[in-house]
This record gives structure tokens, sequence and C-alpha cells, in this order.
């Protein structure tokens, strides 16, 4: 989604932009800009395509520089991906960078044609410049108030006004924005990594306040215009950890990340061998009262939920429904005081998933978000936060958060069954033991990719693929799936195996591979009647199985064995091998690993 940035201060401003809005690539972005004050002016420079493309623009056009400007990545919604629909947009007077959609924007722009203004753009995002130009007598602060009584959607504004060379004017309603302090010098960014090679001392801005950054220093008021003392936070992560180190990809990078993420997300709910989740306010008599559990998220925040679901059901036996939130949020869905609503979000800040927390909290449902961005809207709002220490992850396809989310899970469902009494606590503190082996585990698989490097090389030209599990298996492989498709563009599907033959088996020739995943014990030989099924149509069959599981050597063109653990437990490890799959496959067909076409890595948008 569109990153947003701005500076003021010392430095050569253009320098600073150009090097927070490449922090901001990982969101995913067509087309990108800046307007910097330069000799009293507003000047603005953009272009369609990527960073690089502005900076050759500026060559020809002609560098623009100075102590004050905003910045824009596009992730284009309204009109194609242009140079005219690039921000930042306005006139003369006023310039604007915006995040977010404005609802209301035909209205806004019939009104404003009405009074004369002509439009260049197909952008939403142009009708707040031109509404903030009619408005404007001379007083930013209420101009701004009046535009804010006026749009109606989502966003997040840098804004800077001709009359006030040197100064920014920032505000937000459900779309991030963070505000950031250095010594005499002030930012504003759509996310934290923009602005760590400055400070790591930032605010976040809340729905309606408005910032004003006058050289170097910051100022907030609320909605009517008075002022507001903020509480600063500190990043707990640097530059490096936003860094991709010696790895060619942020994604394999992230991959490696896991076994600490998961310690570091883990080892403090652990105390005396149990889990323990009273600092996020969730105690065993509280998860004991719920009657049914709805996991409600996205993509494979969702699929982390239905793993969750296996697990929860299985050892606690407590209903739990997993939702896509877009979907969730207009099913009417039938929920009460006694259940509990999780909000799965990596960034804290996916819409569908905001809004359906916003549903289930009018519903007087308790919520409970486990995110991994401190500070984001959905954990602000809920209830209730666990958050996930993954640190930050930048490559839009999802790993280590994915991960720290399965972590989570695994310790509410534990707490859960020994709270109802489904387990002992010496079960629960097996588990829990098994829990803490995973890291190691995933050292080992990490030591030796060339399995999946191999299958990588086989797979590279595939046009369709399936993937195809049970129960467990199959919640796994539908991010195994995903990861796929996104990342490599090769279609894939994840199927429950034994649904095949009701009518997907059809598809199956030599011409469709199929990745079989089968950990769990019990269903393993149904999943390997599965496999022989598509096998004997002429599919290459890879099977993802536990070390020490007996597998006919004819069953599968390739099999790769991850370490053995507690059946529960096998999809935290058993989905290293499809992450490493689905990366080394992108790569073979060169494709942009960390930031696949068309997709944005926080989806700040319906
Ligand atoms: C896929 C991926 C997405 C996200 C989804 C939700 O690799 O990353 O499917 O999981 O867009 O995003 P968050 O977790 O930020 O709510």
């Amino acid at each position: 989604m569109c990153g947003i940035v701005g500076y003021v201060g010392a430095r050569e401003c253009t320098e600073v932009l150009l090097n927070s809005l490449s922090k901001l690539e990982y969101r995913g972005y067509d087309s990108a800009g800046i307007a910097v004050f330069e000799d009293g002016e507003i000047r603005t420079r953009k272009s369609k395509g990527k960073i690089q493309d502005l900076v050759s623009k500026m060559e020809t056009e002609g560098r623009i520089t100075g102590h004050c400007g905003i910045g824009h990545t596009r992730w284009a919604t309204h009109g194609e991906p242009s140079d005219v629909n690039s921000h930042p947009h306005g006139n003369a007077n006023v310039t604007i960078v915006h995040n977010g959609i404005i609802e209301n924007y035909k209205k806004i722009k019939e009104f404003l044609t009405r009074k004369g203004y002509v439009f260049e753009s197909e952008t939403d995002t142009e009708t707040v410049a031109k509404l903030l130009d009619c408005f404007y007598e001379g007083n930013p602060m209420q101009t701004i108030q009046r535009v804010l009584d006026e749009i109606e959607g989502s966003y997040a504004l840098g804004i800077m006004f001709r009359d006030y060379p040197g100064r920014i004017y920032a505000v937000r309603k459900d779309s991030p924005l963070i505000v950031a302090v250095g010594e005499n010098e002030a930012f504003i960014a759509s996310d934290v990594p923009a602005i760590l090679k400055y400070t790591k001392n930032y605010y976040l801005l809340e729905q309606d306040e408005i910032a004003v950054l006058d050289n170097g220093r910051v100022e907030f008021f609320d909605d009517h215009g008075a002022p507001k003392k903020k509480q600063m936070l500190v990043a707990d992560f640097d530059e490096e950890a936003a860094k991709k180190g010696n790895y060619p990809h942020y994604m394999i990078k992230e991959i490696h990340d896991q076994p600490v993420s998961i310690k570091t997300t883990v080892t403090p709910r652990i105390v005396n061998g149990m889990p323990n989740l009273e600092e996020c306010g969730m105690t065993y008599e509280r998860l004991k009262n719920y009657k049914n559990i709805f996991v409600v998220a996205c993509g494979t925040a969702m699929h982390a939920g239905l793993v969750g679901k296996y697990v929860i059901e299985k050892l606690a036996r407590v209903s739990v429904t997993v939702d896509v939130a877009s979907e969730f949020r207009y099913r009417d869905p039938i929920l009460s005081k006694d259940d509990l609503v999780i909000l799965v979000s990596q960034s804290g800040e996916t819409a569908d998933t905001l809004e359906a927390m916003r549903l289930a909290k009018r519903n007087g449902t308790d919520t409970l978000a486990i995110v991994n961005v401190k500070g984001s809207s959905i954990a602000r709002d809920a209830d209730m936060v666990i958050y996930t220490h993954a640190g930050p992850e930048i490559s839009v396809a999802s790993t280590k958060a994915y991960m720290v989310q399965l972590s989570v899970f695994y310790l509410i469902a534990f707490s859960l069954a020994y709270a109802n009494g489904r387990i002992t606590e010496e079960e629960c503190r097996h588990l829990v033991e098994q829990l803490t082996q995973v890291p190691d585990q995933i050292e080992e698989i990490l030591k030796t990719p060339e399995n999946c490097q191999y299958v990588a090389s086989q797979l590279v030209n595939a046009d369709n693929l399936l993937y195809i599990g049970r129960g467990l298996d199959y919640a796994l492989s539908m991010e195994g799936s995903l990861k796929l498709k996104e990342i490599s563009y090769i279609h894939s599907e994840s199927y429950a195996a034994g649904e095949l033959k009701h009518g997907t088996i059809s598809l199956v020739t030599e011409e469709m591979p199929v990745i079989a995943v089968a950990t769990q014990r019990d269903l393993f030989e149904k999943t390997i009647s599965n496999v022989k099924e598509v096998k004997s149509r002429g599919a290459y069959v890879v099977l993802v199985t536990h070390e020490g599981q007996e597998v006919d050597k004819e069953a599968a063109d390739c099999i790769i064995t991850v370490p053995s653990i507690d059946d529960l437990l096998m999809p935290m490890t058993a989905v290293v091998p499809l992450q490493l799959i689905a990366y080394y496959t992108s790569v073979l067909r060169g494709n942009d690993v960390d930031k696949p076409r068309n997709l944005a890595k926080s989806v700040t948008v319906e």
C-alpha cells in the first residue's frame, strides 16, 4: 500500500525523502514522488515506476532540494499507475501526499468542478488537495479541520502550504502514520523502518489528531485544534534488524530469523514450564469461560488461525470458527458476550481485520489481537493484545510472522486445554517443552536447503500445482500453496487430500505436480493412498513428512523429511520446506521475490 514520508530539518531533504521511501518499498508501490520547499516554492517531481525512475527523472527535469518536504510511494487504487496519478498532488498553494481511500471523492469533485477547479488525475487524492486549496483562507489548521469534516473514508495525509515554508501538517484516520523526532528535526512516515536511519524516537498519531512539524519541532492537536501531550515511543529494533544483511532477499533472511523469533515470542510467556499469558490479560480463568472462539484474519494470518483451530479444538475441545475478515464482516456472524474473537495480523493495520474487530466490539464480544507491529491500530483498539515478537517483516510474503502467530496459538491452546482440565499439568509441561525444541529443529532444516532447491528446479516450469494434506497438514498446505503462488506466479491450489477424488483429480496429469504434506501419524496411510492416486495419473509428487516415518520409496518422486516432534507441532517445522520451495522457485523464475507484482505488505484498504 502507499507509503508516506516527510522531513523538516537541517539535512538535505531530498536525500532523506528518497532514503526513507526506499525503506517503505516493501509495502508495494507502482509510482513515487516528492515535493520540496525550494526557494520558498513547493516544487514537485513524480514518476511512474520505481524510486530509481524518480531519481532518473530528476536527472532530466532537475533535482529539487531543500530542508522541508514530503514523499510518497503509490499503490494504485483510483486510476492506473502513471506520472499524473502519482503523488504528491496539489498546486502552488497546497500540496499533499495521501494513503487510504476517500470514499466520497466523487461528490467533492462535483462540488469543486462547479467552483471552477479542473482535475488532472483520476485520483481521489486530488480532490482533497483541491478542497484544501478551496477552503484555505490563511489558517492551515482551520482549513484542515474543515476538510476533515467533509471527507469520508480512510486517510493518512502529509500537507504543505506555500505560505508556511518549513512546515508539514499530518493527520490520519484508519491509515497508519507516525511522527518521529531527532535533534532539531522531525519526520512523518507510514512505518518505523523509514526513520530508523535517523532516529528511534517516534509518536503514534491517533485518529484525527493533527501534528504540526515546524522547523524540527513537533506539536499535536486534537480535531478541535486543542494542543495535546503525547507519549513518545522508542523503536525496539534498529536499522540493522530491518536490513537484509548478507542474504540476497529479505524473504530468505526472514525464514532464517524464525528460530529467534519463536524464542523471543514464546520464552517470556513460559513461567515455571507452564504457558502464561497473564501479561496480555488472558488468565486461565478468563480463557476457560469462553464458549466459542472466532479467529478472523486475512491471507497467511488466517492460515495461522486454521492451524490454531485444529490445535485448540483437538486439545481443549472448544469450538473455533475461522473466517476471512472480508467475509466475516458481511456475513452477520452470530456473536455473544461469552465468545472470544481473535484477530491475527502482522501489520495490525489490515483494513478488513480492523473492521471485523470493530464489529465484534459493537456486539460486546471480547477481542484478542495477535499482532506484530507495536502500537498498530488493531493492537491499540483490541481488548487484549499478544504481541508476536518477530521484528520487522519486510518481505511481502510472510514467513516469520506466520511462524510466531502459530507459536501464540499453541500457547493459547495449551493454556486453554489446561484451564478447562482437558490436559494435565504434566501433559501441558510436555507440550510446552516440545514447543521450545522447535527453534533448534528449524535450524537443522535450514542447514540443508538442497532438497528444496532441487524440488524448485523441478517445479520451475509448471503452470499449475496442487498441494494436498489432511487435518493439520491440509491447513498447512494452504499456506504452502499461497506462498508459492504469490511469489512464483505459478497457479496453485490446496486441496483436502480425501476430497480430490470428488472432482479435482480430473486435473491431475503429468503436467500437474503435487506437493503432499503427511506429517500426522494417524492420517499418514490415508494421505499416502491419495498420493498413490495422483502418482498413478502421472503427477510429479513431492512428499513432506517427518523423520522416522516409514515410506515406500516409490510413493513419491522426492521425499523431504523434517525432524520429528509431537504431531500437533509438526506445522511449525513442516512449513519451513514449503517456504523454501516457494522461495527458490521464485528465485529460479527471476521474480522480484520480496516485492511480488500487484501485492502490498500492509493492506489498509478494503
Ligand atoms: C501473504 C501475506 C498476506 C498477509 C495478509 C494479512 O504472504 O503476507 O496474505 O498475511 O495480507 O496481513 P496482516 O497479517 O498484516 O494483517
